[in-house]
């Protein structure tokens, strides 16, 4: 070897210890940053990670329906163990309209498009006032839209002794004056949403088997009517005439909570996975014909003490062999921003108790000029859209797929 060749190797050598250093250095720096983050990362995505790879297990198997069926020598036993058929038996109407889906404006009974049941608790008033004034009113949908809605507000009794009486007197003026209340014997607790959800379904198949969809919403969304109207002819015009049809905003593999003092907390006895199966945000979804009378059935043999309504629905739906579908423009939380290019398109908003009165204003306008929509229109509503709604690190109501629908 010459002396030469022996200085180009040190040399090299020499490079490549460079190389790797600044390598080293390099990748240090990235775990030391990552490190200072990992407080804030560690519990969210280490939990979604895991929940999301048995996300596909729960989903694809069935184990899930089969140890939440209830024995069948428990059913509709009083023996105090909560049954969906315990409690259709134990819980009441205090307040009901059997007749609600029969008459109507053109006396047809077979005409109901949708039954739209909005989660409503006694003492908010308000909220119920505003949806009937706005999406919730029937009349709207008949002579605006020639459909047949039927409206109804499911709730419970007031939590608070002590403001139970008087409440209850309002609601029955308030019923007197609207018609559009049902309530069970049961308090009106977020642990009790389930109770609620049981109701709805129940309801549905007793007295408005024939409705088309059934929708099921919070009193603080927003719901464009005229858009969720279209879509759902839509859907009744297509090969499938609307079978099998659950839509919403879906929450794929969501973990459930296990700190204590979150609102959310559901104890491992209850729920022993580490994710739920699919479901759709209780905010607002929509279910065909069909898919309400499986859930119904699934209410009848389910251990309903899952108290979070959505997630229980889900577990009926997997139960069943249903799984939803998503739609951009339906919202999970949050509200859709504001701009006419997202009202063409948007389904539901959440968090809505003040503003849904001009969103409704929008709603109309936006409906009544959407025809003359033409190319140019649409090219600036897409940009509007992805300006809007695909902004880097900002969690949007709608996602940023949603611009280009
Ligand atoms: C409901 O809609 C009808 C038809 O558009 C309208 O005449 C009526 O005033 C509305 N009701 C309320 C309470 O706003
Ligand atoms: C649900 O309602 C029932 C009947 O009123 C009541 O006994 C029970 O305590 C309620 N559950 C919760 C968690 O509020
Ligand atoms: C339903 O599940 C709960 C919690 O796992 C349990 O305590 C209860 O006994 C079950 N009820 C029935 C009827 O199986
Ligand atoms: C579980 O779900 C499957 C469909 O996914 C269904 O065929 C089966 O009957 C269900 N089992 C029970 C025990 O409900």
């Amino acid at each position: 070897m010459s002396k030469r060749t022996v200085i180009a190797m040190s040399i090299n050598f020499r490079r490549i210890r460079k190389c790797r250093c600044v390598q080293l250095l390099t990748t240090g720096l990235v775990l030391c940053m990552l490190m200072v983050c990992w407080e804030d990362l560690d519990h969210h995505v280490v939990s979604h990670m895991r929940s999301y790879s048995y996300r596909y297990l729960i989903n694809r198997y069935d184990f899930l329906n089969s140890t939440l069926t209830i024995s069948s020598n428990h059913r509709g036993r009083e023996d105090g163990t909560s049954s969906a058929r315990d409690s259709l038996q134990s819980y009441r109407y205090l307040i009901n309209h059997p007749g609600k889906c029969r008459g109507g404006p053109r006396k047809d009974r077979d005409d109901v498009l949708l039954l739209l049941f909005v989660k409503s608790s006694p003492e908010n008033f308000k909220r119920r006032q505003a949806i009937r004034k706005t999406w919730g009113n029937e009349s709207f949908a008949w002579s605006e839209l020639g459909v047949s809605v039927r409206l109804l507000f499911a709730m419970g009794i007031h939590p608070d002794v002590s403001q139970r009486f008087q409440m209850q007197d309002a609601l029955w003026q308030e019923d007197q004056a609207y018609r559009d209340l049902i309530q069970q014997n049961f308090l009106d607790t977020f642990h009790n949403l389930t109770a609620k959800l049981i109701m709805q379904f129940h309801w549905n198949q007793m007295y408005c088997p024939q409705a088309r969809f059934l929708m099921t919403a919070d009193d603080d969304i927003f719901v464009h009517m005229p858009n969720l109207v279209k879509y759902l002819q839509h859907a009744l015009r297509s090969q499938s005439g609307a079978k099998d049809l659950w839509v919403g905003h879906i929450h794929k593999g969501a973990p459930p909570v296990r700190r204590k003092n979150s609102k959310y907390y559901v104890p491992y006895d209850l729920y022993p996975w580490p994710s739920y199966p699919d479901y759709t945000a209780g905010a607002g979804y929509v279910v065909s014909e069909d898919v309400a009378t499986k859930i119904y059935q699934a209410t009848l043999v389910l251990n309903s003490s899952l108290y979070i309504d959505d997630v229980f629905m889900g577990m009926c739906a997997k139960a069943m062999g249903l799984s939803p579908q998503e739609h951009v423009y339906f919202s999970g939380e949050g509200k859709a921003p504001y701009h006419s290019c997202i009202y063409d398109h948007m389904i539901t908003s959440h968090g809505h108790t003040t503003d849904v009165h001009s969103l409704w204003r929008e709603a109309i306008s936006s409906t009544a000029s959407g025809n003359s929509r033409g190319f140019l229109r649409n090219m600036y509503c897409t940009a509007m859209r992805v300006i809007i709604l695909c902004r880097p690190y900002f969690q949007n109501t709608y996602s940023c797929a949603a611009a280009f629908t």
